[in-house]
Order: structure tokens, then sequence, then C-alpha cells
């Protein structure tokens, strides 16, 4: 039979050991270590066992060099867009990438779509799965949500990309309001997922995205457009407790969404100010 690894001490006692999801605890390649991220995530990285949001965290670092990753499998207080809460359980990869680019935030309000692009690309790196966006910065497979993206602009010289993906998160480890419209790589694969190469392919496609935010922004705005699936469908507007309906007939060069109000006028709706939900549900 096949010996399956342990953390056994030998004399019968198990230390406790980095915290990993039920289920995983004799599958070390499950785990995040420094290990397997130095070889597997290359360039400056740091992993944290736990803590309250890699965000908030690198924000406080004003040194960090650019293409600078934070990394944890577990957030305390992870944060979403428009000031929501970002459950972040065990099983997760979260993490963040500071960006130093040489032009003011104004000529980058495509950053969030193009980081969605990014993120579509490493998972399929990581796993052969193929993700459909919802906008602006949503990861879906399956009408179910598999990644989430937060942009947060530091000053006008530094950005921080944050990214929560689902890697092995189990289902009963999700709250139960966020259960029923999420999903997770393990599920979609069928097995257990590498968390290490996960970032490393994650901050490979981003660090690889930072280096042609203007150049090829045309490129990658035509991958986000043919992957959204936002675009074609009648839509909810959330800004705060205001709802509205609307069509969405497209995305701009910006990565804004552009709707049909019931009015009948023809608006554009950008990221930072509103949500959208479908009519019947999450998408
Ligand atoms: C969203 O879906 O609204 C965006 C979620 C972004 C979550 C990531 S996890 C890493 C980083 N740290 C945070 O607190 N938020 C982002």
């Amino acid at each position: 039979m096949e010996k399956i690894p342990s953390y056994s001490t030998g004399d019968g006692h198990v230390p406790a050991g980095p915290a990993v999801p039920d289920g995983f605890r004799n599958m070390p390649e499950c785990v995040l270590t420094e290990q397997r991220l130095a070889v597997l995530c290359p360039g400056p990285v740091q992993l944290l066992p736990s803590c309250t949001s890699t965000n908030d965290l690198l924000k406080t670092r004003e040194d960090a060099p650019d293409g600078m990753v934070l990394v944890t499998g577990c957030q305390t207080g992870g944060r979403g867009r428009l000031g929501r809460r970002f459950a972040s359980p065990e099983g997760g990869v979260y993490l963040s990438i500071l960006l130093r680019p040489e032009v003011e935030p104004q000529k980058l309000l495509h950053l969030t779509a193009m980081s969605a692009v990014a993120m579509r690309r490493a998972v399929f790196d990581c796993c052969g799965v193929e993700a459909e966006l919802k906008w602006v910065n949503d990861l879906i497979v399956g009408g179910k949500k598999l990644c989430g993206i937060l942009t947060e602009w530091v000053g006008t010289d530094r950005v921080i990309i944050g990214i929560g993906v689902n890697c092995n998160t189990a289902p009963d480890d999700f709250p139960p309001e966020v259960r029923p419209m999420a999903t997770s790589l393990r599920e979609l694969t069928g097995g257990p997922v590498d968390p290490n190469a996960l970032a490393g392919a994650m901050a490979f496609r981003l660090r690889q995205m930072s280096r042609v935010l203007l150049t090829e922004k045309a490129a990658w705005m035509a991958e986000y457009a043919a992957a959204c699936v936002t675009v074609g469908k009648p839509v909810q507007l959330l800004r705060g407790d205001f709802r509205e309906e609307a069509f969405a007939e497209g995305i701009d060069e910006d990565g804004g969404l552009i709707v049909r109000l019931k009015s009948g006028q023809r608006t554009t709706v950008n990221t930072g100010e509103v949500s959208v939900r479908g009519l019947y549900g999450y998408v």
C-alpha cells in the first residue's frame, strides 16, 4: 500500500504543524510552505501563517519593492470591494502584490479588469480550469464565484492588487450566505490543488501584466470583453441600498460597463461605484 506521509515524530506524538484544512492533514503539498513557494513562486514573496488582510499589511510596507507579493492561506479580516467583508477561510489562497507603476492612476482605470484577465490565465495555467468573468472583478465557473479582486491605490505611486482564490476550500468552510454561490478549484478539478503552484502562477501573470499595462492594453481588454458573461444580459445595478435594472451592452476601453437604463438612456458605470447582480441571482 502507498505510504502516506505524516507529521508524526515517530514516538506517536503528532505536533500541531501548520494549519491545514480538514482532509489535507497528510498531504503536505496542499499547504503553503516557504520551501515550495521559493521554487514555485520565485521573486520577492513572503508567506504569512495567517493575517487580518494581505492588502492592509502590504500597505504598511512602504519600502517593499515593485512586484512584492504577500500570501497567506487564511485571513481574519479579509476585505472585498465597496467596503464589504471577504470571507477568507483556510484552504484559500489570499495574495496581494505591490506595483509601482510609473503612470498616474487616471491612466490605469483598466487595472482591475486586466488583473481579472491575469487571474483567468493563472487559474488556467495551474489547473486547466477556464473561468469566465463577472463584471468587474469576479472569476466564476458554472455561475459560481471562484475568485475576487480588490485593487487599492496608496497615494498615486503605489497600487496593491489583492486576490482571493478558493483553492482547496471545503464547502462547509464558507459562511452559509456565501456557500450557494461559491466554488473552489478542488471542487472543479475533483482533487487537491497545490496552493504554492497557484500562488506562483498568480504572481507570474500579475508581474507579466505589470510590464504591459499600457502597451498591450487593447489585447488584454479584448480578452476581458470576450470572457465577460455580464455583457448581453439584464442586470441589477447596486449602489448602496439603491437598485436599478438595466441591460449590459458592452465593456468600454477602461473596463467600464456600458448599460442601457430602463429610461432608454445609455451610460457607463465604473468599478468602485457600482456592483452588478443578475436579475434572478448572482450572475
Ligand atoms: C471582492 O470579491 O469583492 C474582492 C475580494 C478581494 C479579496 C482579496 S484576498 C487578498 C486581499 N486581502 C484582502 O483583504 N482582500 C484581498
